[in-house]
């Protein structure tokens, strides 16, 4: 990871959820933010040893915080972060947990397949936000970070449309919620990575289209979760209060319009 801890910015006393934190960005999301002084929730489903692993490297820094397991891919998971999430003050949010699930061609795609790339990728950002927004609106106060995509912009590639879709709408949502929001004093953004050199690509890319990525991105690499984290935690901090709705590309030059 090559985040910068904290660049000078205090979370000191702020409590963070990162979903999926136990991998890429959501990990090194959570480690900066915790590096930056904010107690952190770290969110995983499957990887509890990774979690964990989190947890012990953000002690490891002088931070500190839990984890906390939940099947964002299912109504019932969800339902159970919510509850979790409402239950005690949340400072800042971030919806990060996401995944293609399954690269599938239009044609083949079932109702089942589409509704749980829905519910993880979109859904469950929007109900964990409305679990949290309450309490921010009453403290006047709060920050919600989504994770949106490139992909949201050109359609992914083949056998994304779903997952694509889901994170256009992640785009739109943060405009919408800050619509509601932001006069109650909640800061609502959007992170929209390019190629990041993540799990993700290990479960969903071929090496060829790992070079195709680099060959169409200016800079030439893919990113690093860190970089990701550090814009994660510039979005967190006080140093970005007229920072309200926006979608922020970040992809070393890939996509710039
Ligand atoms: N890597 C990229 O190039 C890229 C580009 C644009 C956007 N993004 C977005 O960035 C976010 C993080 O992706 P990443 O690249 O860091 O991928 P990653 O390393 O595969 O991490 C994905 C995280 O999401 C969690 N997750 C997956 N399925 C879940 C489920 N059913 N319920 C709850 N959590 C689940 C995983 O938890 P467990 O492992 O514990 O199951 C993991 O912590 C995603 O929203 C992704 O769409 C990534």
């Amino acid at each position: 990871m090559t985040s910068n801890p904290a660049n000078g910015i205090a979370l000191t006393g702020k409590t963070a959820l990162v979903t999926g934190a136990s991998s890429g960005i959501g990990a090194a999301s959570a480690l900066a933010l915790g590096r930056a002084g904010a107690y952190v929730i770290a969110h995983y489903n499957s990887q509890e040893a990774e979690a964990k692993q989190v947890l012990r490297e953000l002690r490891t820094a002088g931070a500190d915080g839990e984890i906390v397991q939940a099947d964002l891919s299912t109504r019932n998971g969800t339902d159970s972060l919510c509850a979790f999430a409402s239950s005690r003050p949340i400072d800042i949010l971030v919806n990060n947990a996401g995944s293609l699930v399954q690269r599938t061609r239009v044609l083949e795609f079932t109702h089942e397949l589409w509704e749980k790339v829905m519910m993880l990728n979109l859904t469950s950002a929007f109900f964990l936000s409305q679990a949290v927004l309450g309490g921010m609106a009453a403290r006047k106060n709060g920050v919600i970070i989504n994770m949106s995509s490139v992909a949201a912009r050109f359609g992914g590639g083949l056998g994304a449309s779903a997952y694509s879709s889901a994170k256009a709408a992640v785009s739109t949502m943060t405009k919408a919620l800050t619509k509601e929001f932001a006069p109650q004093g909640v800061r609502v953004n959007c992170v929209s990575p390019g190629t990041i050199d993540t799990g993700y690509h290990r479960a969903f890319s071929t090496a060829e289209g790992l070079d195709g990525a680099r060959a169409a991105t200016p800079i030439g690499r893919l990113g690093t979760p860190g970089e990701i984290a550090d814009l994660v935690v510039f979005l967190a901090s006080d140093t970005s209060t007229f920072i309200h709705g926006q979608v922020i590309e970040i992809n070393g030059g890939f996509l710039m319009a």
